[in-house]
C-alpha cells in the first residue's frame, strides 16, 4: 500500500497548507464588513470605501483561485490514486472467484476504487481539509470578544458530539447497507446470466419478486443509513444558523453595553458561521466519509492480500514430467474436503483419462492440476518443481486448460486464441488447425478478426467449445487439461479432439482429458476414476476398462470402470 500512496502524504500536506490560506484569506467578507461599517460609514468617506471595496476584491479573486487549485489538485491526486490502484483492485477481482467469493463480491473491489477516486473530487474531503483550520475562526471571534468566542467554540462542541452520534447511528446501517448492495447485485448478476433459462420456462415474474425482495431489503437499510445522516445533517444545519444568530444577538448586546463596535458585530457572525461550517459539512457528508473509509480499508486489504510481486526464478521450461503427489484439496468457500490424498505421475507424451460419477472431484482435481485452487496437502510438480516456483510466464508457456465451463473474451477470435496476447498469425493457425476449428473460422466473414464482443457474432455452443480448445492448444503447451472438451461436439468435433490429444503426445507433451464418453479416450494410455474425492483407480487404459466381452464400447466409462473399481 506504501508504494501504491507515495507521494500522497507530501501532497496531503501541501494542501492542508493550501487549505489555510484559503481559510485565512475567507475572513476577508468579515474584515470587509468591519472595514465598512467601523471606517467607511463612520468617517463617511467613498474613496475610503472604494478602497477597501478594491481590496476585498482582490483578496476574493485570489481566494477563488485558490480553492480552483486545490479542487484541481484533488481531483488529480484522486486519478493518480486510481490509476496505482485499479490494476491491484482488479488483480483481486480475477482471484476471488477461485477462492469461493461470488462474481459480485470480486466486483465489489473495483467499485471501492471508484468510492475513493469519487471522495476526492467531492465535498467531503474539502471540509476534512477545512477542519483543522477551524481554530483560526474560533481565535478570530475571541479576539473580537471572548464572550462571542465561548458561544462559538460552545457551538463547535455541540456540533461535534452530533457527527459522533451520526456516527455511533450509522455505523452499522452503512455495513449492513453496503452488504445489501453486494447480494442485490449477486441476484441481478443471476437473473441476467440465466436470461434464456427464464424465458424459455416463464418465470420471469419470479425473478423479477426475487430481485424485488433484495432490491427492497438494499432500500431500507440504505435509507436508513441516509435517514440517520439526513436527520442529524439537517438539525445541524438549523442549529448552525441558530448559532449564527445568536451570535449577532450577544454581539449586539455587547455593542449596546459598549464593549465593541458595530461592525465586529456582523465580523463575529461571518467568522463564526465559517467556523462552523466544516463540521456541518462533515456531518451532511458522513456517510460518503465512511464509505469512503471503508472502502480505504478494503483496497488495503486488497493490496495486502495480493502476491508478492517478486516473481520466482526463472526455470528453464518442462519437458519431461508432471506429478501429483498426495494432493488434498478443500472447497475454497466452505473448507469440506472434495479431494484427498490423490497421487498421478505422468511422463512426456502420455495421455491420462480422468473417469468416475458427476460430483466424484474430477473437475476439482483438474483445477488442482491447473494450480487454479490451491491444494491443501501435497504438491503438483512439472519436472520435479511445485506449480509455485514457477513464474507466471513459464506457467502461461507450460499449460493449456479447457475447463468444463468455458467462456471467451469479447475480443476477436484470434486474439480469443492467442490469450489476448498480440496474436502471432502461425501459432494461431497451428492451434485453430489442431482443435479442427480453421475451416469453421476462415468460412467466417471477418474469419480470424470477427469480434465475439456484444454486437459481435454468436457462435453456437459447440464452436465456442472448439475455440477453448484452440485456446488451449496455442503456442504447444507441455501440458494441456481439458475437463469434457466434447461435451458439446458432434463426431466430427470427437474426431478432433483425439487427434489433437494424438498431436500432443506425438510432440512429447502430456495430456490429462476428463471424459464421460469412451470415444475421447481413444489415445490416451492411463485411466485414472474419481470417485467421492478418492482416486479408486489407477492404471492402463486397457485393465482399467477392461471390460466383459458382451459389453458394447459405447457404454459409459464410468458404468464400466466401476466393477473393476470394486474388485480393486
Ligand atoms: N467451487 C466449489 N466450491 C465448493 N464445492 C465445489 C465447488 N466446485 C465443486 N464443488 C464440489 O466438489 C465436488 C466435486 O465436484 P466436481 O466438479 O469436481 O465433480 P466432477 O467429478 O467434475 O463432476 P461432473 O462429472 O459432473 O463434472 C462436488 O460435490 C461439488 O459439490
Ligand atoms: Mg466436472
Amino acid at each position: 500500500m506504501a508504494r501504491l500512496t507515495a507521494g500522497m502524504r507530501s501532497a496531503a500536506l501541501f494542501i492542508l497548507g493550501l487549505s489555510g490560506v484559503i481559510n485565512i484569506l475567507a475572513l476577508t467578507g468579515a474584515f470587509y464588513m468591519m472595514q465598512i461599517y467601523d471606517r467607511a460609514l463612520l468617517s463617511g468617506s467613498v474613496p475610503t470605501l472604494v478602497m477597501i471595496s478594491v481590496l476585498a476584491l482582490g483578496l476574493y479573486t485570489f481566494q477563488g483561485g485558490l480553492d480552483v487549485v486545490r479542487s484541481q489538485i484533488l481531483q488529480r491526486l484522486g486519478a493518480r490514486f486510481d490509476q496505482r490502484v485499479a490494476p491491484a483492485a482488479h488483480q483481486m477481482t480475477l482471484d476471488m472467484p477461485r477462492f469461493g467469493f461470488s462474481l459480485a463480491e470480486a466486483l465489489e473491489r473495483g467499485r471501492y476504487v471508484d468510492t475513493l477516486r469519487g471522495f476526492f473530487s467531492g465535498p467531503a474531503l474539502v471540509a476534512l481539509f477545512d477542519l483543522p483550520w477551524m481554530p483560526v475562526f474560533l481565535a478570530f471571534v475571541f479576539f473580537l470578544h471572548p464572550f462571542l468566542g465561548a458561544l462559538t467554540l460552545g457551538g463547535a462542541v455541540f456540533l461535534t458530539c452530533l457527527a459522533v452520534l451520526t456516527e455511533l447511528l450509522s455505523r452499522k446501517a452503512n455495513r449492513e447497507s453496503n452488504r445489501a448492495a453486494v447480494a442485490r447485485s449477486t441476484v441481478a448478476e443471476a437473473n441476467a446470466r440465466n436470461a434464456d433459462v427464464i424465458k424459455a420456462m416463464g418465470f420471469s415474474g419470479r425473478a423479477l419478486a426475487h430481485f424485488q425482495k433484495v432490491n427492497d431489503e438494499h432500500l431500507r437499510l440504505n435509507s436508513r443509513a441516509s435517514g440517520v445522516t439526513g436527520t442529524v445533517g439537517s438539525i445541524s444545519k438549523v442549529l448552525r444558523m441558530m448559532l449564527q444568530s445568536a451570535v449577532l444577538g450577544l454581539g449586539a448586546y455587547l455593542t449596546i453595553m459598549g464593549e465593541m463596535s458595530a461592525g465586529a458585530i456582523i465580523a463575529a457572525s461571518v467568522a463564526a458561521a465559517r467556523a462552523l461550517a466544516p463540521i456541518d459539512a462533515c456531518i451532511g457528508n458522513w456517510k460518503n466519509i465512511i464509505m469512503a473509509k471503508a472502502a480505504y480499508e478494503k483496497v488495503k486489504e486488497t493490496v495486502a492480500a495480493l502476491p508478492d510481486e517478486t516473481q520466482p526464478m526463472q526455470l528453464p521450461d518442462p519437458t519431461e514430467r508432471f506429478d501429483v503427489s498426495g494432493v488434498t484439496v478443500v472447497a475454497p468457500a466452505s473448507g469440506k474436503v472434495l479431494l484427498s490424498d490423490i497421487s498421478i505421475s505422468l511422463e512426456k507424451g502420455q495421455a491420462l483419462g480422468l473417469i468416475g460419477p458427476s460430483g466424484g472431484g474430477k473437475s476439482s482435481l483438474m483445477r488442482a492440476m491447473a494450480g487454479v485452487w490451491p491444494v491443501l496437502r501435497g504438491h503438483v510438480r512439472m519436472d520435479g518443481c511445485d506449480l509455485t516456483q514457477w513464474s507466471e510466464d513459464a506457467i502461461g508457456r507450460s499449460f493449456g486448460y479447457l475447463p468444463q465451463d468455458y467462456t471467451l473474451f469479447d475480443t476477436s477470435i484470434a486474439r480469443n486464441i492467442s490469450r489476448l496476447a498480440d496474436p502471432d498469425p502461425e501459432k494461431v493457425i497451428a492451434a485453430a488447425r489442431a482443435a479442427g476449428v480453421h475451416e469453421m473460422i476462415t468460412a467466417l466473414p471477418d474469419g480470424y478478426e470477427t469480434d465475439l464482443g456484444s454486437g459481435g457474432i454468436n457462435l453456437s455452443g459447440g464452436q465456442t467449445q472448439r475455440l477453448g480448445l484452440a485456446r488451449a492448444l496455442y503456442g504447444d503447451p507441455f501440458i494441456v487439461l481439458l475437463d469434457e472438451p466434447n461435451s458439446n461436439l458432434d463426431a466430427a468435433g470427437e474426431q478432433a479432439v483425439n487427434a489433437a490429444i494424438h498431436g500432443i503426445k506425438e510432440r512429447g507433451g502430456i495430456v490429462v482429458v476428463i471424459a464421460h464418453r469412451s470415444s475421447a479416450l481413444e489415445h490416451v494410455d492411463l485411466v485414472g476414476v474419481i470417485q467421492g474425492g478418492q482416486l479408486v483407480n489407477l492404471g492402463p487404459k486397457e485393465d482399467v476398462m477392461r471390460v466383459k466381452p458382451s459389453r458394447t464400447a459405447a457404454r459409459s466409462p464410468a458404468a464400466d470402470a466401476k466393477p473393476r473399481t470394486e474388485v480393486a
